[in-house]
């Protein structure tokens, strides 16, 4: 797929890297695209582009920028209309107000209504490197639109995620920033574990011959 991604930093850099590695044409868009502070994205192959000029050659967008610079990266897009956005900002350390969720305010701010989020309820190291030995991590995902869901889900098993689980309509766009909030909490909270960690459900398969219930 093309793909432009919006926001060159941790998470739009891994998101480039791990969807070039899985074949896909990938562009970066920026603010600032002759910036020297991407030289080494540059050096991995990405273009780095005004964002405008981005979104416009793309079939998907990805944001992945700062969710203060949610109202400006929506104006830079420019018409979204027939293509898939795929919104992985969380609104963790500022908000898009008046919105509650980065999503609701792409929503309210683009004219796109083919609208995901995904790959926000995980470290950039996870969307890079979603394998943990012999297992690989899941990946989550909520909207209103069936082919948004369906793009997300093909991009996500390409980068090496697991499952890809539906977890219901932009009324869980909520529950999915808490989730990755979660995830923040649990590896780097008073308690925290590290980010060398990432969510996978488990379950039991009662059709199997033993587990079922007696
Ligand atoms: N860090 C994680 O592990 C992680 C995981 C999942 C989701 N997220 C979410 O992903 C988003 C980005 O996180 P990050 O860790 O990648 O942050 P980051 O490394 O600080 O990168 C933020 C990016 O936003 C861009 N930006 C800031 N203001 C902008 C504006 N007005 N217009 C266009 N671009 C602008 C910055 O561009 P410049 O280079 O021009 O400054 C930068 O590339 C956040 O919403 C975060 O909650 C983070």
């Amino acid at each position: 797929m093309d793909i432009a991604i919006i926001g060159p930093g941790r998470v739009g850099t891994a998101l480039a890297q791990a969807l070039g590695m899985a074949g896909h044409s990938v562009t970066m868009g920026g603010r600032d695209p002759g910036a020297t502070r991407y030289v080494d994205l540059r050096d991995t192959g990405i273009d780095v582009l005004p964002i405008p000029m981005a979104s416009r050659k793309a079939e998907v967008i990805i944001t992945a920028a700062s969710p203060a610079a949610t109202q400006a990266v929506s104006a830079a897009l420019g018409n979204l209309e027939g293509k898939v956005l795929i919104d992985a900002m969380n609104s963790i350390m500022a908000r898009a107000e008046p919105y509650a969720t980065t999503t609701e305010a792409l929503m309210a701010w683009t004219n796109c209504t083919d609208i995901v989020k995904c790959f926000n309820c995980t470290g950039f190291e996870n969307i890079l490197e979603p394998g943990f030995g012999h297992v690989s991590a899941d990946m989550f995902m909520a909207g209103d639109s069936e082919k948004a869901k369906d793009v997300a889900r093909i991009l996500a098993l390409d980068m090496g995620f697991s499952e890809v689980y539906d977890i219901g309509g932009s009324s869980k766009f909520q529950l999915l920033e808490q989730f990755a909030l979660f995830w923040v909490t649990l590896a780097q909270g008073k308690n925290g574990i590290g980010r060398d960690m990432a969510f996978k459900v488990i379950r039991r398969d009662r059709t199997s011959e033993g587990t079922g219930a007696e």
